[in-house]
């Protein structure tokens, strides 16, 4: 792949303080989780509308339960793949680095990310609809049909469904992360989901440098500083060796000044 990045963007990326990621289906493709959207996306396979939201949830919770119980399992069977690692590495580079992400498969924080927001929700988690409380997947899948709580409330997949607000305080983080972010990636999405899809144009507005990584242009392509085209499990970790040879380079020159 001829992925390049210019070398005044490596060296800007490189000596940026606060680097935002936002994250969407695309960068977990490779780990093979389907994206939404696109010839083989979920959604030209399912309808959101019986499956991803409360009065479908409402109408026929085992329809949606049976879903959501392959997803789980699907996400379960996966792995973490370079282009996360990529961004754990990147992390490591500066002070400040969030992930903010709209993907529910956790693979984030299994790769080693520590900062991650998630605006859609994980499901990995699950809780009442009546009392609130969590559930593991553990205890979830164990029972056969749609499962109950011990107060008898249906129990639900802790994800963000079409028509609910998205938990407010990952909102609020992922709004300061874009607005104070010295350069912010967005990488793997279609970027039409809205909130969400505001953040790399907030970031852009507050003076960030926008890079975008996707195999294919989207809405924001026009609008990114940078458009590095190609599948992030192979754009990122190039981008990172050229991030870390610069540091690299840079302090080499320090050291040498230091001891002339
Ligand atoms: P989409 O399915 O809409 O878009 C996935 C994007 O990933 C597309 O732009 C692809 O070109 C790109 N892509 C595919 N393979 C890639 C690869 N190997 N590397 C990088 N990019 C790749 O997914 P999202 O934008 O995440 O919401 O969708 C946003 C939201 O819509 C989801 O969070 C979900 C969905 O409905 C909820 O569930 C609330």
């Amino acid at each position: 792949m001829n992925v390049s990045c210019p070398d005044d963007v490596v060296a800007r990326l490189a000596t940026a303080e606060r680097v935002t990621a936002f994250t969407g289906a695309g960068i977990s493709a490779e780990s093979g989780v389907p994206t939404f959207r696109g010839p083989d996306g979920i959604w030209g396979k399912f309808k959101p509308e019986e499956l991803a939201n409360m009065s479908a949830f409402l109408r026929n919770p085992a329809l949606v339960w049976e879903w959501y119980a392959h997803r789980k399992k699907i996400i379960a069977d996966v792995q973490p793949n370079a282009g996360h690692y990529a961004l754990v590495r990147m992390e490591r580079l500066y002070p400040k680095f969030a992930v903010i992400t709209q993907n529910v498969d956790n693979l984030h924080r299994r790769a080693g990310s520590t900062v991650v927001h998630e605006l859609h929700g994980n499901i990995e988690r699950n809780y009442c609809v009546a009392c609130g409380e969590p559930y593991t997947n553990q205890d979830v899948l164990a029972r056969p049909g749609v499962p109950r709580c011990r107060c008898g409330g249906t129990i639900r997949p802790d994800v963000v469904w079409f028509g609910e607000l998205l938990p407010e305080e990952e909102w609020d983080l992922s709004v300061r992360a874009a607005e104070s972010a010295d350069v912010f990636l967005s990488i793997g999405t279609s970027a039409v989901v809205y909130p969400a899809a505001a953040l790399p144009s907030l970031a852009k507005r507050h003076g960030a440098f926008l890079i975008e990584v996707n195999p294919e242009p989207t809405p924001m392509t026009e609008h990114a500083d940078l458009f590095l085209q190609g599948p992030s499990g192979q754009v990122l970790p190039l981008l990172v060796d050229a991030l870390e040879k610069f540091r690299l380079r840079a302090g080499d020159s320090a050291e040498l000044s230091r001891e002339r």
